[in-house]
């Protein structure tokens, strides 16, 4: 039967109704407005490799606003050609094919290949309000992507919702969790593009876990506003995301330095003797955090003068030791008649409210709760200014927790109204971005108060664009082996939505660990963004010096590494800031259509940074498989060569896990680990492995903690390896800010050359032993072996003064 009758026939409030035949059509510059029977359809060219395609209701109005999207269209050449049966708008990177009887919209490369093509029958359909997008599914189409949703890399067959939820101790299959991202990878047949649905509602991804007919994406309501991406690269994909939705701004450098937390330290002393251990024992730190005890009965901007009588002096002993303090703040304002931040709320009328204006109260740690509207501009500069007076004492670091919005044991009922800018929007459309709107209002604020300082907002609940202004962690983990592999793989599916900076409760925050487990925690999370340990009140005792000798040493030794590869972190945050490329990569960024990826036995891999990769492996686990993709690897530890596109098995006693570097690479490390950030070596040592072709490197620095970096204040320099002709050409520096290093030392490995040859005379060359991480002293023979080669012996090493100008060494 035809739609146009199965219309007439069917309610279009009980039954899916597709888009009909197009009516009419206008134009508008590079965007063009369709209607049919049901439906009026934008769609907008936003660059040549990005198209957004909007649907609405006829009797409802486009929306304007947008919070997670800060781009606009950019002038684009394109061509506009119209048939009888289609038309097709072409840009040099994609072909859009708009079929008129009925609308259906089908994605094309270049090269007429399809890219994404709507279901025939199905396409954009309605059932009321509700809208979904039909997709074919190809056979050998897989999807990723989605941020922070659990599962295995290649999400086909499984199906997702976006509500922002607090999921306490989630478990392995668990969805939704506490942020959303709702942006997906499509990869089919050599090809890849993405869709990112621009909705905030309670929408639902299906990849195929329905059928084999058809993927979609649906919005109980509001518009069906999504964009697609033509990009001929995941890694291109996830850049134009970044562009539509907003970069990460360079955090403060000691953001990237371990940090330890616990729920909670207090009184001050306790927090005191935390420092004063990590420098006593020389493990590197560079935050400790206040959970909810430092506050006055939880009352969010005030303090507990009894645990903290003088909170001055108390951050200045930290800073003067090089810490920073972070301190928790949670939304809810506690109803008291006389505290201030409930009496100013109160009068200025900034919180969230019931249709009748009264304000919606709901119960969290300080008691029964108003909520600042995040959404409104008012409540945002409001909520800005409360950080006045800890910006005064010092503090940097804001962690903003329980944003979901959490209120337990109630429901927020739909019919509660966010002043959502101007618009007005109720609950259903406002929840999944209240946390991200408050993280917005605690950077907003603490930059706006700290005077051309960095600061750092941390963040469990957000929504697309969430980059923009907080790090984000994955909330309440457990403490065992799954969720320390399962939060490996959220976060890579976070930097395959955009958000780079992440990290996940070392040591889990439910639950005790075991020494073993707590070790592999810390191990490889010294690879992730953001690394910081931290546990649940009760619990036992949580730092590295907690789980006994062998378990300390280890952390020691990986935490040290993690400080002595800054100058690659640091250079890695900026490269994801200028292009979003994430610092934790999937293996599907560098080796999309490498089959064997999407395996799950390799979904705990990942590529820390272009050169490194990083397997994560279990607490109990002496000896792993690890698959190793195209291209020569060199074993980090001991320089142990091995041929990619190969599965292997490596010994891992708990000294170490297995981490990789790609034959070719040349990437930048300091000689020596400090006990904080700013407590540098100022030997950079720079590690060439021998291979075959070119491979460049951007080294970055800046001063770490201010915004010159925006006036010039850089140092750009690019490191190029020649790997054919056995050539390393340091590129003349760029940018004013002065090097901090003041010698360079190359360390060449998996060569038998014996000389360097430089345009500089000054250099002594030797062979060197070299080690990224020191043996176990004290090892217990059940725990750690005391055979596993640590050492690269017989390095071919230069050493030389910094020179700002052009060097070439040749071995
Ligand atoms: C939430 C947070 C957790 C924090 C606790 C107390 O559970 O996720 O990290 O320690 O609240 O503030």
């Amino acid at each position: 039967m035809p739609i146009s009758e199965l219309m007439s026939k069917k309610s279009q409030d009980h039954f899916n109704v597709a888009l009909g035949n197009f009516e009419s059509i206008s134009q508008d510059e590079n965007s063009w407005i369709i209607q049919c029977a049901i439906a009026k359809i934008q769609v907008q060219l936003m660059n040549s490799r990005v198209v957004r395609i909007r649907t609405i209701g006829l009797n409802r109005n486009f929306e304007n606003h947008s919070y997670a999207v800060t781009a606009l269209a950019e002038p684009t050449d394109y061509t506009w050609e119209d048939s009888d049966t289609s038309w097709r708008l072409i840009t040099r990177d994609l072909t859009l094919i708009i079929e008129k009887f009925p609308l259906r919209f089908k994605l094309h490369s270049p090269d007429g290949k399809p890219l994404v093509e709507d279901d025939p029958a199905f396409g954009i359909s309605f059932v009321g309000h509700e809208i979904s997008c039909y997709k074919q599914l190809r056979s050998d189409e897989k999807f990723i992507g989605l941020g922070e949703k659990t599962g295995y890399l290649n999400r086909r067959g499984k199906w997702y919702e976006h509500w922002n939820t607090d999921a306490f101790a989630y478990g392995e299959e668990e969805d939704p969790l506490y942020l959303s991202t709702p942006f997906y990878m499509g990869i089919t047949e050599g090809k890849t593009y993405g869709i990112f649905l621009d909705n905030s509602y309670k929408s639902v991804f299906n990849f195929g876990a329905s059928n084999n007919r058809f993927s979609y994406f649906q919005v109980p309501d509001g518009e069906l506003d999504y964009y697609m991406f033509a990009g001929e690269s995941v890694s291109q994909i996830i850049s134009d995301y970044s562009w539509l939705t907003g970069k990460m701004p360079i955090p403060p450098k000691w953001s990237l330095g371990y940090q330890q937390c616990r729920y909670s330290y207090y009184p001050d002393k306790e927090v005191l003797n935390v420092a004063r251990t990590f420098r006593e024992k020389n493990i590197p730190c560079d935050v400790i955090y206040l959970d909810i005890h430092y506050m006055d009965q939880y009352k969010v901007f005030t303090w507990n003068n009894k645990e903290f009588p003088n909170p001055a002096a108390f951050i200045q002993e930290l800073k003067a030791m090089g810490f920073q303090v972070v301190i928790i703040l949670d939304p809810g304002i506690k109803e008291e008649k006389g505290y201030q931040a409930y009496d100013e709320l109160l009068e200025q009328g900034l919180f969230v409210a019931y249709p009748d204006g009264t304000p919606y109260t709901g119960d969290v740690w300080p008691g029964t709760c108003l909520f600042p509207d995040f959404t409104n501009p008012l409540s945002r500069r409001w909520w800005g200014a409360q950080f006045e007076e800890n910006v005064r004492l010092g503090i940097e670091g804001f962690w903003n927790d329980m944003n979901a919005p959490v209120t337990w044991g109630k429901k927020i009922p739909d019919l509660i109204e966010f002043e959502f800018e101007g618009y007005g929007a109720t609950h259903r459309k406002a929840h999944n971005v209240y946390g991200f709107q408050m993280a917005r209002s605690s950077y907003e604020g603490a930059k706006n108060l700290m005077a051309n300082k960095r600061p750092f907002i941390l963040t469990r609940a957000g929504f697309s664009g969430i980059q923009r202004y907080a790090a984000v962690w994955t909330g309440d983990n457990s403490a065992s082996d799954e969720h320390m592999l399962m939060g490996i793989r959220l976060l890579a599916s976070m930097g395959l939505a955009g958000i780079p900076f992440t990290g996940m409760d070392v040591g889990g925050f439910v639950g005790e660990a075991s020494p073993g487990l707590y070790t592999r925690w810390m191990q490889v999370c010294a690879f992730t963004p953001f690394y910081r340990g931290h546990t649940m009140i009760n619990s036992r005792d949580s730092e590295p010096w907690s789980y006994g000798e062998e378990a300390e040493e280890i952390s020691r030794n990986f935490i040290r590494l993690r400080y002595r590869l800054m100058p690659y972190l640091y250079s890695s945050f900026y490269e994801a800031a200028q292009s979003g490329i994430p610092i934790v990569r999937s293996l599907a960024i560098d080796y999309t259509y490498d089959e064997e990826v999407y395996h799950r036995n390799w979904s705990n891999q990942f590529m820390f940074g272009p050169s490194i990769l990083v397997a994560a492996i279990n607490s109990w686990q002496p000896i792993q498989k690890v698959y190793l993709p195209s291209g020569d690897w060199y074993e980090l530890f001991n320089d142990k060569f091995h041929a990619g596109s190969n599965t292997l098995l490596i010994e891992t006693p708990a000294e170490v896990i297995p981490v990789f570097v790609k034959a070719g690479a040349i990437f930048p490390a300091l000689a020596e680990a400090g006990s904080h950030v700013n407590d540098q070596s100022n030997v950079l040592c720079l590690h060439v492995y021998a291979g075959n072709g070119e491979h460049h490197y951007l080294l970055y620095d800046d001063d770490g903690k201010s915004f010159d970096y925006e006036n010039g204040a850089f140092l750009k320099r690019t490191l190029s390896h020649f790997a054919d002709t056995r050539t390393i050409v340091l590129a003349r520096k760029e940018g004013s800010h002065l090097s901090s290093w003041t010698r360079i030392r190359v360390y060449v490995h998996g060569t038998e050359s014996a000389v360097v040859h430089s345009n500089d005379a000054a250099l002594t060359i030797k062979r060197d032993k070299h080690r990224f991480i020191e043996p176990i002293s004290n090892f217990d023979p059940f725990f750690v072996s005391s055979s596993f080669p640590f050492e690269q012996p017989n390095l071919l090493s230069a050493e030389f003064d910094w020179s700002d100008n052009e060097i070439t060494l040749r071995y």
